[in-house]
């Protein structure tokens, strides 16, 4: 039943659209219906600029991060990683948001963030070379995944590596039409870097 009221917990707190939220609080602006329709931090910075994208894409960090942290603190007994992956689907399909969300990037690492700071930190590195490398936030994001794995096969944490496994598995699931994009080759780069 714990674990039950836990899960439901993670995916009420994943469901908290923050790109909804700023876009339409903020600016009168629905993010679903410009750029590429995603309700995530990326677009954000594409449709509503810096400060709105950072905001964005911290909350839905720490959507993550809340999730599988507190049922650590709390003493519950539960897997805290499963308990995250409910925040995840939450931040894909919200109740609060028609189940129009998000691709599962930023409250993923949100999650990992929770549970083991250091893969956080090189799944972060990754992305950060990658888009240097490529300009990609996509394409930057579905190979970080995959660099988290080999990272936690490592550090033998085969707890994290299955759950990032889940993970990147979401990521390329939801990011099927920028896969479509990047090889047409009208997936936009970003510019700033
Ligand atoms: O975090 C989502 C990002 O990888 C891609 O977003 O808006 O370019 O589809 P977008």
């Amino acid at each position: 039943m714990e674990y039950i009221l836990y899960c439901l917990l993670a995916y009420l707190l994943g469901s908290i659209p923050s790109g909804l939220i700023v876009g339409k609080m903020g600016y009168g602006v629905d993010i679903r219906e410009h750029g590429s329709g995603n309700l995530g931090g990326t677009n954000t910075f594409r449709v509503l600029g810096i400060k709105a994208g950072l905001i964005v894409t911290t909350a839905d960090i720490l959507k993550g991060t809340v999730a599988a942290a507190l049922p650590f603190f709390l003493g519950a007994d539960v897997i805290t990683l499963v308990v995250g992956i409910f925040a995840v689907i939450g931040h894909m399909y919200p109740v609060f948001a028609g189940f129009k969300g998000g691709k599962a990037v930023a409250t993923s690492g949100g999650v990992v963030l929770g549970v083991n700071p250091i893969i956080f930190l090189i799944l972060l590195l990754s992305f950060f070379i990658l888009l240097y490398l490529t300009k990609y936030v996509s394409l930057s994001s579905m190979i970080s995944g995959i660099v988290g794995v080999i990272a936690t096969l490592i550090v033998k944490d085969y707890g994290l590596t299955l759950v990032i496994s889940v993970f990147t598995i979401f990521v390329i699931y939801r990011h099927r039409a920028n896969i479509k994009r990047i090889m047409n080759k009208t997936e936009p780069k970003i510019t700033w870097m």
